[in-house]
């Protein structure tokens, strides 16, 4: 089946092997990063955490996030996805100085370029990291909205939900908003339905995560009557123990409740992951067949961003 991802993080998706192999190139020391086995790392989210932003300190140039980019859109491809929104933070490249962004996304735009003609179309989504705080994200929304229309189609925030709130945020979103991306951020994962609610303030049309919904019969009428997506990513919600095993995620509680979402893997090398196991998973847990995954890849196309002839052709 064709699929369409709408939350992937370009950091999150490097392979083990291909961070080892940048880290051996800078002769960069990474222990605590892998296990024996050579898998990353980590007990718990903050863990998790540490364990990515460390793998992702040897990402030093444009040419590196080149190379990564062409890596994880061959893999997706791989997965039969036809369309992928990857989260990149300009805080990772060269520390969201304007300039510096602007040769970072000219490496990256011009494999995702030349990965069209391989059959996988991509957009951009800059992210800010909500426990880097408000004045730094305003650097990444800067540099969102300063290149906003091509590649870079949407802003969006991840890192730890725990800390301080969205709506600290307000001034970033605006920005982004104002520039014509579109918005979604990571809420009701860590946090519970107060955390969903902030990022509806913000103007988030999608809530990356957003499973916590589910304790909250009021705002799930309301994501219903926003027409609110949600990127549920289920292996990363198992993988780092929000719920116990696949029966247990709440998306086809979810479903029932009338929510529109897509299925996403969100960092598949740290959770074990990819999009056909999420589906393979996904139809053992709930008994879903092609037609559920049919729907659920028309609603991603639905709240894609990207224009509508892009969208038609997904279609
Ligand atoms: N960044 C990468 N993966 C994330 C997740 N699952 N939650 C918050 N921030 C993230
Ligand atoms: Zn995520």
């Amino acid at each position: 089946m064709k699929k369409t991802e709408l939350h992937l993080h370009l950091e999150g998706a490097a392979p083990p092997d291909f961070i080892r192999a940048i880290a051996a190139e800078k002769h960069t020391d990474l222990s605590g990063v892998f296990d024996e086995r050579g898998h990353y790392a980590y007990d718990d989210f903050a863990g998790f955490l540490q364990v990515y932003e460390a793998a992702t300190s040897v990402l030093k140039t444009p040419q590196d996030y080149a190379r990564l980019l062409a890596e994880v859109l061959e893999r997706s491809a791989e997965e039969g996805v036809i369309y992928t929104e990857l989260f990149v933070s300009p805080e990772f490249c060269g520390g969201a100085d304007l300039s510096a962004w602007r040769d970072y996304l000219a490496a990256m735009t011009e494999v995702a370029d030349k990965m069209r003609g391989h059959g996988i179309e991509s957009r951009g989504i800059v992210t800010a990291i909500r426990h880097f705080g408000p004045e730094r994200a305003r650097k990444s929304a800067i540099c969102a909205a300063e290149t906003a229309g091509d590649w870079i189609t949407g802003f969006g925030m991840g890192g730890a939900e725990q800390v301080g709130k969205a709506t600290d945020f307000a001034w970033s979103f605006d920005c982004a908003r104002e520039a014509g991306l579109g918005l979604t951020c990571h809420a009701g994962e860590w946090g519970g339905p107060d955390s969903v609610r902030e990022a509806l303030a913000l103007g988030c049309t999608r809530i990356g995560h957003g499973v916590r919904a589910i304790e909250d019969e009021a705002l799930l009428r309301d994501l219903v009557d926003r027409d609110i997506l949600l990127e549920i990513c289920p292996g990363s919600n198992v993988a780092l123990g929000l719920y116990p095993d696949w029966e247990s995620h709440p998306i086809a509680r979810l479903a029932d409740a009338g929510l529109r979402f897509c299925v996403s893997t969100d960092d598949p090398p740290f959770f074990h992951t990819s999009m056909r196991n999420e589906y393979d998973r996904l139809a053992s847990a709930f008994g879903w067949g092609d037609e559920v995954f049919r729907k659920i890849n028309q609603w991603a196309v639905e709240s894609a961003f990207c224009d509508n002839a892009t969208q038609e052709r997904l279609r």
